[in-house]
Parts: structure tokens; sequence; C-alpha cells
């Protein structure tokens, strides 16, 4: 019996028009373009235009990779999209996505693991292709951050950007190769970093939004120091998993997060800083979608050579944490 493989046959990337500096924040809020740039390393981030939306942004990220992969929108069976800005509450993104590409068949929902969406997306992808039904998946991260951020809140609105990024996943020889993922979460840190209300918990009454509630709170002194243990655990773990070592690690793509926080879980790997991809400078902290714009990115610019290992590694709101290793 021969196993079929799964492998990334396509990648794509979408990044809204508009540029916010850290000049035009300083205008915003009491902040400096020297703290932020010292303290996360973000020189600007890009923002969605009034009714780009995270299905709107999926498409523009999906068309890339499918016409990379060489894969009709109507060959999809399996619609994957992480995000926790999702056009609406009902119904998921992953459906008006599927719309806008014109599939009617395949089976779409989201997944909510904050910065850790992609990876999530994409353990779920290739182990339900594994299970034999799906020939081709498509697995997206699309995050509209801008419209969760509190433009008020300096320790916050500095940080985050939008964007969105994807890859196509099929059976069968040509693709690259996931060698193994680990995904994992620990809920009693879930107040650490979350959106209190619109829920049903909180449902949003005038009062709740006259307290901001809707908006991204996060205590980010402490998931400072969860990211980089958690991140360099993940990697660590992963590594293991699929029997390799940081030493063969040929690019470590973060979650673009914090510059800081980055180069503490390379050092704890031992990988060089010079073999960390790093976009944060230009995109800030774009949640689940930095992941996948990072590796398009590479992938559209010739970075990635064949023979490659990325290690792709996240952490998030829940907390989530994640690795995956794939053999480009
Ligand atoms: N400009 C100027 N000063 C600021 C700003 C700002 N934008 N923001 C905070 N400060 C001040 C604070 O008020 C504080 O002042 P104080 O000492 O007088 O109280 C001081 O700067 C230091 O604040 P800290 O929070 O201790 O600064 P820190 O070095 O930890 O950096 C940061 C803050 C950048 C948020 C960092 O903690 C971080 O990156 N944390 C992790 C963020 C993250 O990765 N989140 C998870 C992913 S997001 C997701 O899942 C959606």
């Amino acid at each position: 019996m021969t196993v079929e493989t799964i492998g990334i046959t396509g990648t794509g990337y979408y990044l809204p028009e508009r540029v916010l500096t850290n000049f035009d924040l300083e205008k915003m809020v009491d902040t400096s373009d020297q703290w932020i740039l010292e303290r996360t390393g973000i020189r600007q981030r890009r923002l969605a235009a009034p009714g780009e939306t995270a299905s709107s942004m999926a498409e523009a990220a999906s068309r890339p990779a499918l016409a990379a992969a060489g894969v009709d929108p109507e060959q999809l069976d399996l619609i994957i999209l992480g995000t926790f800005t999702a056009d609406q509450p009902l119904p998921a993104a992953a459906c008006l996505l599927q719309a806008r590409l014109g599939n009617h068949t395949a089976a779409c929902f989201d997944i909510s693991a904050a910065c850790c969406g992609f990876i999530y997306a994409l353990e779920l992808g290739e182990k339900l292709m594994l299970g034999g039904r799906y020939r081709n998946a498509l697995i997206v991260a699309s995050e509209v951050l801008s419209c969760v951020t509190d433009w008020q809140d300096r320790n916050t609105c500095v940080l985050f950007g939008d964007g969105a990024g994807a890859v196509v996943l099929s059976k069968g020889a040509g693709g690259h190769r996931i060698l193994d993922t680990y995904i994992g979460a620990d809920g009693e840190y879930a107040s650490l970093l979350k959106v209190e209300a619109g829920g049903s918990a909180v449902p949003i009454t005038r009062e709740v939004l006259d307290r901001r509630e809707q908006y991204v709170r996060m205590e980010g002194n402490k998931v400072f120091k969860l990211a980089v243990s958690s991140m360099a655990r993940s990697a660590r773990r992963v590594l293991k998993q699929a029997g390799g070592t940081a030493g063969e690690v040929t690019w470590l793509l973060p979650h673009q997060a914090n510059l800081r926080i980055m180069k503490a879980v390379a050092k704890s790997l031992k990988i060089p800083e010079e073999r960390v991809y790093i976009n944060v400078d230009r995109y800030g902290n774009m949640s689940g979608a930095t992941v996948p714009v990072g590796l398009a990115e590479m992938d559209h610019n010739g970075v990635l050579k064949p023979g490659d290992l990325v290690l792709m590694v996240a952490f998030g709101g829940g907390l989530t944490w994640s690795a995956s290793l794939v053999r480009w």
C-alpha cells in the first residue's frame, strides 16, 4: 500500500494598501517612534480600508495561492480559515470566502486560535486529508485587527496590523512536505489576552461599548514571558517529533509579535539571527496571518530553496501555541 503525502503546493498573501507609521501613531496616542521601535521592532503596519473584511482579504491571499498550485477553486474540498475577526459571528468567514471563490461544495469552517490560527488550521487540514476524503484544501489566516483595536490604548494600538496569508494543500507528489506539527493550549491564561465583549458572556450593549470592552486587552509583560517559553518549547517538541535538530533548521519563521520575543526564542534554540525571517518591522502583529504572510513572502521572493527546512512557530490568545516543520 502506498502512503499518500500531503504537501504545500501554493502560497499567497495580501496586505491592505494603507500604511500607518509610528509617526502617525505619535499624533494619536502618547507614544514615540523610538519607544515602539525599541520595544517591538515595528516601524509601520497596514490597515484595511473600509469595506475590506476577513473574507475579502482571505480571497485576495487565496487567489495567488490557488494559481501557484494549479488548483481551480471548484477543486477545493476543504476550506479552513483561522481568524478572530471574522466578517460577522454567523456564518463562518470560511463560507463567505468559499462564495467569493465560487466553490459550492467544500467543507468550510473557521477556527479561533488567535495568533496560532494558521498552524492550527494547517494541522487540521493535513490530518483531515490524511484521513482520505479530501484532495485539495485551502488553509488561510486573515485578520482585520484594526477593528478590534482600541485606538486610544497605547499599550495595544501600536502593536497590530491587518493582513492575510494562504496556502493550498494537495495530496500526492510535488508539494512542500509538512514533516510534523504540534499544537497545544492552556486556558488558565485566557484572561491575559482577550476581547471581553461580543460573545455570550458579555453581549454588546451601549454600556459595554462605553467601557470599550469590544477591544483587545492584553497584559503584555506576562504574555511576553509566556510567549518566549511556549514558542521555544513548541519548536523543540516538533523537532523531536520529526527527529530533527535546531541545527538543521534553514529558516525559523516565528509569529511576528515582537522582535525581542523572536530574538529570545532564536537564542534559546541556538538558531543564529540571520536564519530568522522577520517582517514585523513592516507589518506589525497580524495575529494568525503573520506566519502564512511570512511563508508566502519568502516563497514569492525566492528566499526559500528546495530542501530548506522551515520551522514555523507561534503563540497567541488562549493561550495557544503551535509549531510546524516543512521541508521546502
Ligand atoms: N508608548 C510609550 N510608552 C508605552 C507604550 C507606548 N505605546 N505602551 C506602554 N508604554 C509604557 C507603559 O505604560 C509602561 O510605563 P510605566 O513603566 O510608567 O508603567 C512602560 O511603557 C513599560 O510597559 P511594559 O508593558 O512593561 O513594556 P514592555 O517592555 O513589556 O513592552 C509590549 C510592551 C511591547 C506590549 C510587550 O510586553 C510585548 O510585546 N508583549 C507581548 C505581546 C504579544 O506578543 N502578544 C501576543 C500576541 S497578540 C494576539 O494574540 C492577538
